[in-house]
């Protein structure tokens, strides 16, 4: 017999508020400002997820920099890694990242695999440096180390949506931040 999906309607439940997360974003800003400020920086967020921290953190950033967007593809529209990583929009040429400061910009880090993956893919470029900052730590599952620069928050475990973040493309336009209960 086929078992249907639920037609349940998923709980949100808050976890970050857009007032918590606006007191870390600045201060992530004038800490990155701080620490990076002789440098000329090429900020590359991760899409689509990154997109709102990311507008939020550079407007917090005190030093020249650049932006840059990749979009990768590792999830499709399921909660679970496929565990397999590929670039479906890379740097354009015109932004030459040889000799050049990048901070790397992700929305949450689960197993590690697809920044593992873009550090490697960028690292190719031969910038001079390349940070990372996440918005948030997921320590669960992780798979791959990765060294994270700055990161805003840290969650042990849950699917988190709002500010950015989806489940299956929807909930990115939320402020706060919730974890999706099904
Ligand atoms: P990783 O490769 O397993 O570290 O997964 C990183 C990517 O998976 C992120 O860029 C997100 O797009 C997505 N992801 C991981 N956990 C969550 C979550 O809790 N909510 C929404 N997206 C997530
Ligand atoms: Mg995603």
């Amino acid at each position: 017999m086929a078992v249907r999906a639920s037609k349940r309607k998923p709980e949100l439940k808050l976890v970050l508020s857009r007032g918590q997360i606006s007191n870390r974003v600045q201060e992530l800003g004038s800490q990155i400002s701080q620490e990076l400020s002789d440098r000329e920086l090429v900020v590359i967020g991760v899409l689509k997820g990154a997109f709102v921290f990311m507008s939020d953190l550079v407007r917090a950033l005190e030093m020249p920099l650049q932006l840059e967007f990749v979009r990768l593809k590792s999830y499709g529209l399921d909660t679970a890694s496929s565990g397999e990583v590929s670039i479906t929009k890379d740097v354009e040429p015109e932004i030459r990242l040889m000799g050049k400061h990048v901070l790397l910009i992700e929305d949450i880090v689960d197993t590690g695999l697809t920044l593992a993956f873009l550090k490697d893919h960028l690292a190719r470029h031969k910038p001079a440096s390349i940070k990372i900052c996440a918005l948030i730590d997921k320590l669960e599952r992780r798979e791959r180390l990765v060294e994270l620069d700055y990161v805003g928050f840290t969650v042990k475990k849950g699917f988190l949506v709002g500010y950015g973040l989806d489940a299956a493309e929807n909930y990115r336009h939320l402020p706060d931040i919730y974890e999706l209960r099904a």
